[in-house]
């Protein structure tokens, strides 16, 4: 029996950052992370599973995965396996196989988030081919097993991730706080940068929390910024959620920068578009920065000032494209495509 689903979903773009793990095995956070789901990143990706022997098919952007990538997607397509035994659903040992297929519509693993896409639309085709029917916040859960800021993925709009308390991290999971449609905001990706990072975010944030004198400093001061951000969501207080995204991110960058050796992922480029955004906000367009574990700047803007931000922007050298993003929504299935 031949069981698919195709699933989509959209990066999301942390405003009060996720860096830093309590137990590395189920991707358990240190603290709480806030973020906007944006419209513009999406991923797709068909999850057949079938019942004969072999090892799993993974193509990503039309390559087969390798190495630490590929295992990673199968160590998470085990978790599918084991909820299938449990549920009935398989009951051959190890068995089905996947095949999964997943196209990117923006650079992979170039801090945009793709790992983030990737796996909440993973969770959703892989349970839904399977004929199990999570509930969003258990979605949520198995995302996070994927990859931490996939559990917010699950979700639409402005959406907090609870670090939750328990061992098996069952309460660790995302929940939204503002649909996608509720306020119009923007959020620019000036992309700087389309090769992979040099140093993956899993890598980096655990070689921070080991190293760097500065991470008890930023654990400390992050569900603080997490009221700010949900009083400045509530009330649609672009300025204030604005310059608390641009502060919480430098502080995140802070703490890498303190680890030895340090984690640098500014490129000049990066320097010029901060700048740049500073510029623009003198000259009165509200609009905040923030930068992930990449060369590339984000840019929160009101959708008033969209197209003026776009062209200060793209003035700069080293500046590639700049991709506009509305609040996007939660993952969904989708119709299978037809394969060519
Ligand atoms: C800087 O979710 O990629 O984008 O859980 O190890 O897969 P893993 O890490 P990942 O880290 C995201 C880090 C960040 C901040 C954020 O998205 O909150």
């Amino acid at each position: 029996m031949i069981r698919q689903a195709t699933a989509e979903a959209c990066a999301n773009i942390a405003l009060v950052k996720y860096w830093g793990k309590r137990d590395a095995v189920l991707n358990l956070p240190a603290t709480g992370s806030l973020s906007l789901t944006l419209s513009g990143l999406v991923t797709r990706t068909t999850v057949t599973w079938a019942e004969d022997p072999g090892d799993d098919a993974i193509l990503l952007d039309g390559k087969p995965a390798a190495g630490a990538e590929r295992q990673r997607i199968v160590t998470f397509l085990d978790l599918v396996r084991e909820g299938m035994q449990a549920s009935g659903a398989s009951d051959r040992p190890g068995a089905p196989r996947a095949s999964v297929e997943s196209v990117n519509g923006f650079p992979r693993a170039a801090g945009l988030a793709s790992s983030a896409s990737g796996f909440a639309a993973l969770a959703l085709a892989s349970t839904r081919a399977a004929g199990l029917e999570l509930a969003d916040e258990q979605l949520s859960v198995l995302a996070r097993r994927g990859s931490g800021s996939a559990c917010r993925s699950i979700f639409g709009g402005f959406v907090e991730w609870l670090p939750g308390s328990a061992a098996d991290g069952q309460d660790s999971h995302a929940v939204p706080l503002l649909a996608p449609e509720a306020w119009d905001v923007r959020m620019l990706v000036a992309v700087l940068a389309e090769r992979p990072k040099p140093k993956g975010s899993t890598d980096a944030m655990n070689h921070t929390v080991a190293t760097s004198p500065y991470f008890e400093a930023w654990r400390a001061c992050v569900p603080g910024d997490l009221d700010i951000a949900r009083q400045a969501i509530a009330s649609r207080d672009l300025a204030r959620l604005g310059e608390l995204a641009e502060s919480n991110a430098l502080r995140m960058h802070a703490t890498m920068l303190a680890a030895r050796p340090p984690v640098l992922y500014w490129l000049p480029e990066t320097v010029a578009a901060m700048r740049r955004v500073r510029e623009l906000r003198d000259a009165g367009m509200a609009c905040w920065f923030t930068i992930d574990a990449g060369p590339n700047v984000k840019v929160l803007c009101d959708a008033a000032f969209e197209a003026a931000v776009i062209t200060g922007l793209s003035d700069l050298p080293g500046v590639l494209r700049v991709i506009s993003s509305r609040p996007g929504p939660g993952a969904r299935l989708v119709p299978a495509l037809v394969s060519s």
